[in-house]
């Protein structure tokens, strides 16, 4: 355990500890291989898959952030996601939340059904029989997402921990929606942490990364082994990269959230919103959990905009500093739709079931001026209403040129890469 808060260790990652030069930032060693000392005589570093000293830095940071023994940076998200896949086999039962990242989805259903590489089996962690389901089981690993992507639902790490531990299942937690700043699972009991160190770790959205952190130094020089061994390690220049970003983590998020706490009680009183999932709301299902166990709500949050989807366009289209894109955790605000971009890679029947509508919209709230955003959210919505009452005098063109936005190049995402997300 660290003796010094989240914001001096991502403050200090990597700074002041250059060996050759006393280099105050970090040099990138932007090298593939080492020199050996001497014929049969292995250096600390040989080879950039295996090991590397700016992404070593960049692990280091992130394990004492965690509270783990060993973290492994890895080159994606998804692969820190594979990764953590390795410790199971096809006879084991994996565990995975019914609502999560699309992406960590597809992953845990096609690796189940069409590699036989595990047992899945899919709970509710919101329905009271989710330790009765897990128990009946007798499960590996647990994945949990809390808050998930994109309902921002959560889920008690601890009273899962505790399930887990008789039954010695493993409990992967990815906290990318929080980063350790605002939820640290280790100390509740969990073995594992997954981050997509693309989101708020690097938080500048100019690289894409992942990481996993272990409690145990075991399981992880297991897992550094496989990472190796599959050839999973993050780059050195993103690592440099995410060094470089995570420095100003804890400020950058603690603006992002008060934004978001600021646009959460704005969207709450818009009459064309009928719903806002956002933790710190005392009326969200998780709200005690969530405050228990994060030390505070987090820059994201959705809601259900109570129009046709047809009209979603109109709203896109309006505002100014929320730029419509796939992903989150960056400086800048970005808006999604989840149901056709990060979570396209669920089918219609796995997006129902976990509660993605329609005219469900995510927001990963950034560090603009908060008055800023403010007023082009107020703006988007009074696009909105106008675009309502022209349905209402005209239902037909309205609908028709709607329908036509929808449609339109800037809003029809490439079927191309819809398979991709
Ligand atoms: C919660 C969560 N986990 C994992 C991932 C995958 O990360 P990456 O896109 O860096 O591979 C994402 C990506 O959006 C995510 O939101």
């Amino acid at each position: 355990m660290s003796k010094h808060h989240a914001a001096t260790i991502a403050a200090r990652a990597g700074i002041a500890q250059d060996p050759a030069y006393g280099a105050v930032t970090p040099p990138l060693y932007l090298t593939s291989t080492y020199e050996l000392p001497a014929f049969k005589q292995p250096g600390p570093y040989d080879y950039s898959r295996s090991n590397n000293p700016t992404r070593d830095l960049l692990a280091e940071a992130l394990a004492e952030l965690e509270g783990g023994a060993k973290a492994i940076v890895t080159n994606t998200g998804m692969s820190a996601c594979l990764l953590a896949l390795q410790l199971l086999t096809p006879d084991d039962t994996l565990v995975i939340p019914h609502d999560c990242y699309g992406g960590s989805y597809r992953l845990f259903t096609n690796l189940a059904t069409r590699k036989k590489a595990f047992k899945l089996l899919i709970v509710n962690f919101q329905q009271a029989d989710w330790a009765a389901q897990i128990t009946a089981a007798r499960p590996k690993m647990i994945w949990l997402e809390t808050p998930s992507n994109p309902l921002l639902q959560i889920t008690d790490v601890r009273a899962v921990c505790q399930l887990a531990q008789p039954l010695q299942a493993l409990v992967v937690v990815d906290n990318t929606f929080l980063s350790p700043v605002l939820q640290q699972p280790l100390a509740l009991g969990a073995d594992i942490v997954v981050h997509s160190t693309t989101k708020f770790i690097n938080g500048h959205s100019d690289i894409v990364g992942g990481v996993l952190v272990c409690a145990c130094a075991q399981l992880g020089d297991e897992l550094k082994w496989w990472a190796n061994c599959l050839g999973l390690t993050g780059a050195p220049f993103d690592s440099y990269m995410t060094l470089r970003g995570l420095r100003t983590l804890e400020p950058r998020l603690r603006l992002q959230q008060d934004n978001t706490a600021k646009i959460v009680e704005f969207l709450s009183r818009q009459p064309l919103v009928s719903k806002v999932y956002y933790p710190g709301l005392v009326q969200h299902p998780g709200h005690a959990i969530a405050k228990a166990q994060q030390s505070g709500f987090g820059a994201m949050c959705s809601f259900d905009l109570a129009v046709e989807q047809a009209l979603l366009p109109v709203f896109f289209e309006a505002l100014q500093l929320f730029t419509l894109a796939q992903s989150l955790g960056g400086i800048e605000s970005l808006i999604c739709h989840p149901g056709t971009m990060t979570h396209a890679s669920m089918d219609a029947k796995a997006q129902q079931t976990a509660g993605i509508g329609p005219t469900l919209i995510r927001l990963s709230v950034g560090i603009e001026n908060l008055d800023d955003l403010l007023a082009d959210l107020q703006q988007a919505f009074n696009a909105l209403a106008s675009a309502l009452r022209q349905h209402a005098d005209n239902a037909k063109p309205a609908a028709a040129k709607a329908d036509s936005a929808l449609n339109s190049p800037q809003f029809r995402l490439n079927p191309a890469l819809s398979a991709l997300w």
